[in-house]
């Protein structure tokens, strides 16, 4: 109730208040550390959806209980966390591999006593990244290759040229793995076509596939000559130098500290102007599907002074947008130079359990995102992804109240919908289609969500099991493949048709839009994304004939990357808006516009809204 007068006095908009009512009373009676696709967040959407479509009223003084929906299979969850394996035995694995590794690194070590002093250092050997995977995949291939550049490596992005390659994995899904493999026999393959004039090739294998099939990438399968996991990229130089004398080399110890942050990483992945900057390294949700914990070790924040330091580089050096990445960026906490700051919010929003021991004081993302979002007005601020156990009302406040936050959570909760379509939060999620006892009553019921939200953009998957997870040792991987695969489209069908409605309701509105590039289908095309983050393209140069009554600016002065306009959208498909650019703006001319309520669905120019 407290909350609800807070949110009454601050005026939220009219999201913000769905969605603080949404997260607010949710009595989810699982424990999210199980991270069941169905009991945590099918449900949660379900009753996100469906509460939320039900009430007109703002607050509601009873909870409303998950339970009944779904009773017995929640239940069944509860007894499976009781019984699941818990967060110490992971601790407990990971000392023992710590002995392990340190036993490797001390050979290793002893090795490099016989190095020549300079053997770490690059010499213009060129390296070849391959990423996959995930957007922090991405940011670690720019912190390994900031890394190698400042030992005189040089990148290319050809194979042929490259005296390393370097594919930065993932080992989220088997599919994932599978392609690496392929992609390894591939590479070796040109090892050994490779001319006997010149130094063999050396391949390396980073990140989560690293520390996950450390012994068989090395011993079983020979493909790889160096290994370096998530938290050992400051030790490629070495790895690479003890490769290059004919050995193997690993290092896949995982850090309590390791965040990177003095590490500059040298983006030069998404558009121009476009980054990822990563808030924080592991995970410890430990969600019964997921192998990012054993992956990528416990989860630690990095310090907001470097965070803060890395956006401003990035702001001088022309992005403008800048997207912070983190497993679960809510539980972020920067203790190294506050250990306490002002009255500590309520850890978890009601109904959540979880075995995630929260860290008490420090800077929370809540402060972390008001400060980013300081540093340059003019840049878009994105971040994934937020988890609903733990998402706070501070961070709604800024989306709301920040011109510069794009109105776009990863999360499940309500669609949109209303005439003024940018002015509320655009929705993304992820599916996994036949999770362990995944009833065809079951998927029937995640394809209603889905009908129902009507998610902008959707991430879908076929389950897949993996080691070491809760869902390994306690759960049956029971949906066969073929049904899987069948679920799968019909969840990908669904998605499509309702995303496309989503799109569609867009048509005859003005988006602003943060132009990426050229589009990859004409080069008559440019292409950029909405706040929302749904790709919007459109010609290059506008004709004159049409829209006379608007007044655009596109024919006189020319659209590029890193712009700013402002786009009226004609067509829509499930993927993507076209229209035609309008005029440039910038967020802060927009938010005045908007403000003022000169916008009545046509243009009004920015100048001519403040004239
Ligand atoms: N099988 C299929 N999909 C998975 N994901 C995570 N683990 C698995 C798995 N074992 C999906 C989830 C998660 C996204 C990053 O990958 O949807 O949100």
């Amino acid at each position: 109730m407290v909350k609800s007068r807070l949110i009454t006095q601050t005026a939220f908009s009219l999201w913000a208040h769905l969605h603080w009512n949404l997260f607010s009373r949710i009595q989810l009676k699982a424990d999210c550390n199980t991270g069941g696709l169905r009991p945590l967040f099918l449900t949660l959407q379900q009753w996100f959806l469906r509460s939320s479509l039900q009430q007109t009223r703002m607050c509601c003084s009873k909870p409303v209980s998950l339970h009944s929906n779904k009773g017995s299979r929640v239940d069944t969850f509860k007894t499976q966390i009781a019984t699941g394996p818990k967060f110490r035995d992971f601790v407990k694995e990971s000392s023992n591999k710590k002995t392990r590794a340190i036993t490797n690194d001390l050979i290793c070590n002893d090795k490099h006593a016989y190095l020549p002093e300079d053997s770490e250092i690059g010499n213009s050997r060129t390296v070849c990244f391959e990423t996959y995977g995930c957007q922090m995949n991405v940011n670690d291939t720019e912190i390994a290759w900031s890394i190698l550049q400042k030992k005189g490596y040089q990148r290319t992005s050809d194979v042929a040229e490259a005296d390393v390659v370097l594919l930065v994995t993932c080992s989220i899904r088997e599919k994932a793995e599978q392609t690496i493999w392929n992609r390894l026999r591939q590479l070796t393959a040109i090892k050994k076509k490779r001319s006997k004039t010149r130094a063999p090739m050396k391949i390396g294998v980073l990140g989560c596939m690293a520390e996950r099939l450390k012994t068989e990438l090395l011993e079983r399968e020979k493909l790889v000559d160096v290994l370096a996991g998530p938290d050992a990229y400051r030790d490629l130089p070495r790895l690479l130098s003890v490769a290059g004398g004919g050995q193997q080399a690993s290092n896949v110890l995982l850090s309590l500290e390791e965040t990177y942050a003095d590490v500059m990483p040298v983006h030069r992945s998404l558009h121009r102007h476009g980054a990822f900057v990563s808030i924080m390294r592991g995970c410890d949700n430990m969600c019964s599907y997921c192998v990012v914990p054993f992956t990528r070790g416990r989860e630690r924040s990095r310090p907001v002074a470097s965070v803060l330091e890395e956006v401003r580089v990035l702001s001088e050096q022309g992005v403008k947008e800048v997207t912070l990445l983190g497993q679960n960026v809510n539980s972020y906490r920067d203790t190294s130079e506050r250990l306490f700051c002002g009255p500590e919010p309520s850890q978890l929003s009601r109904g959540f359990r979880t075995v995630y021991r929260a860290r008490p004081g420090g800077l929370r993302f809540a402060d972390l995102l008001d400060r980013v979002s300081l540093v340059d007005p003019e840049m878009r601020i994105r971040f994934t992804s937020p988890h609903p156990k733990d998402f706070p009302d501070e961070v709604l406040q800024l989306i709301a109240e920040r011109d510069n936050v794009c109105k776009q959570i990863h999360l499940p909760a309500q669609s949109a919908g209303g005439e003024r379509q940018e002015a509320r939060v655009s929705l993304s999620s992820d599916f996994i289609a036949g999770f362990c006892g995944e009833t065809e009553e079951d998927h029937l019921e995640t394809l209603s969500l889905i009908r129902e939200v009507r998610y902008n953009v959707g991430f879908l998957f076929a389950y897949s099991m993996r080691n070491k997870t809760h869902a390994f040792h306690r759960l049956q991987d029971d949906v066969p493949a073929e049904l899987k695969q069948r679920r799968l489209e019909e969840l990908i069908g669904v998605f499509r048709e309702e995303a496309a409605k989503v799109n569609a309701a867009l048509v005859g509105s003005t988006q602003l839009v943060l132009v990426e590039g050229e589009s990859k289908r004409s080069d008559q095309d440019l292409y950029g994304r909405n706040d929302g983050n749904v790709k919007v393209i459109f010609p290059r140069r506008e004709g004159s004939g049409h829209n006379t009554d608007m007044p655009t600016d596109a024919d006189a002065a020319p659209i590029n990357p890193g712009d700013y306009v402002l786009v009226k959208i004609t067509s829509a498909n499930s993927q993507s808006l076209r229209g035609h650019a309008l005029c440039h703006t910038s967020l802060r001319d927009r938010a005045i516009l908007l403000s003022d309520h000169c916008y009545d669905g046509r243009l009004a120019s920015p100048s001519q809204c403040q004239a």
